[in-house]
């Protein structure tokens, strides 16, 4: 689908609350802060977390006067028609049209996806060069990829979500499309470690192997992260005492080293050396 334009970022998990909109902004926000020029795309019509999440961080820069970059955001709704053929049509229509759009003014396209399946999130599969997956650290959350043998610890059966994102990547390869770097990542790791952290981390391996993805180190479980959205700020922002109602903390540089280690995880191509493929001079910043 895209070539040689803005690269496409989906953060996508059929498993509801997984932290797909913290990790979506964040993701943006860090390469806001990086100097680059990113877009942040909402899917999820029933939630519009993202929507809500930018929106709230506008309200905060225009009450506090705090300079933090905004990404261009863009909602892209659900179509609500008779015919299922036609809403689908519609769909891929805007969504064809709005990454086209992105294509060259950004040079990242972060799209945040619902938590169940549906045409908007596969397009949002289909169209992504890297797709990010948080999983919450539990083994409950890991059957959203696979069904593991309780005994071995082995894969057994690929789930429907991830047949999906398989499909997704056979199609991109057959149209003659690069591949969709997968990556899974922890969310919400305890700090105690745990019988089932060590469990977890184990078979995570084992999955992501099966499923020729790949595994970044997790982001720990963080109270900072649930003062963060009612401000629409990120660990990456200044955060003063007046914003968040207490001291920044140690957790808040770590939490924010966890995150640039899940970028660098990512292996995103920089702007430039995607202009060099592309054959197009492009800024950076
Ligand atoms: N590392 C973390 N530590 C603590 N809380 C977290 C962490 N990551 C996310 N959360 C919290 O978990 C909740 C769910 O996160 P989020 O809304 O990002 O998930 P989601 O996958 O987008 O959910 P949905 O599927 O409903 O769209 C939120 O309250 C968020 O603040
Ligand atoms: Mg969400």
């Amino acid at each position: 689908m895209t070539q040689g334009g803005a690269h496409i970022i989906a953060v996508g998990n059929e498993k509801g609350g997984s932290g797909k909109s913290t990790t979506a902004l964040h993701l943006a926000v860090y390469l806001l802060h990086q100097g680059h020029r990113v877009a942040t795309v909402d899917v999820d019509s029933r939630q519009q977390t993202l929507t809500r999440y930018v929106r709230n961080r506008r309200a905060t820069i225009d009450s506090s006067g705090r300079q933090v970059p905004m990404p261009k955001h863009v909602h892209l709704p659900t179509a609500w028609g008779d015919s299922i053929r036609e809403n689908q049509r519609a769909e891929l229509d805007i969504f064809t049209k709005s990454m086209a759009g992105l294509r060259d003014e950004v040079d990242y396209v972060v799209i945040d996806t619902p938590g169940f399946d549906g045409n908007l999130a596969r397009l949002a599969h289909g169209f992504a060069n890297t797709l990010v997956t948080p999983i919450n650290d539990s083994m409950i959350d890991l059957d959203v990829l696979a069904r593991v043998d309780p005994v071995s610890g082995e894969p057994i059966e690929t789930s429907p979500y991830s047949r999906n994102v398989q499909r997704a990547r056979a199609e991109r390869l057959a149209t003659g499309g690069s591949g969709i770097d997968w990556v899974l990542v922890r969310n919400r790791i305890s700090n105690l470690g745990s019988r089932n952290a060590s469990q977890v981390q184990r078979t995570i391996d084992r999955v992501a192997a099966r499923l020729g993805c790949r595994v970044a180190d997790g982001i720990a479980e963080r109270v900072i992260f649930r003062s963060l959205f009612p401000i629409g700020m990120t660990v990456f922002d200044p955060l003063e005492a007046d914003l968040l109602g207490g001291t920044p903390s140690i957790s808040h540089v770590n939490a924010r080293q966890e995150y640039r280690s899940l970028v660098a995880a990512l292996r995103l191509p920089s702007p430039i050396s995607r202009s060099v493929a592309s054959g197009t001079i492009r800024r950076s910043a």
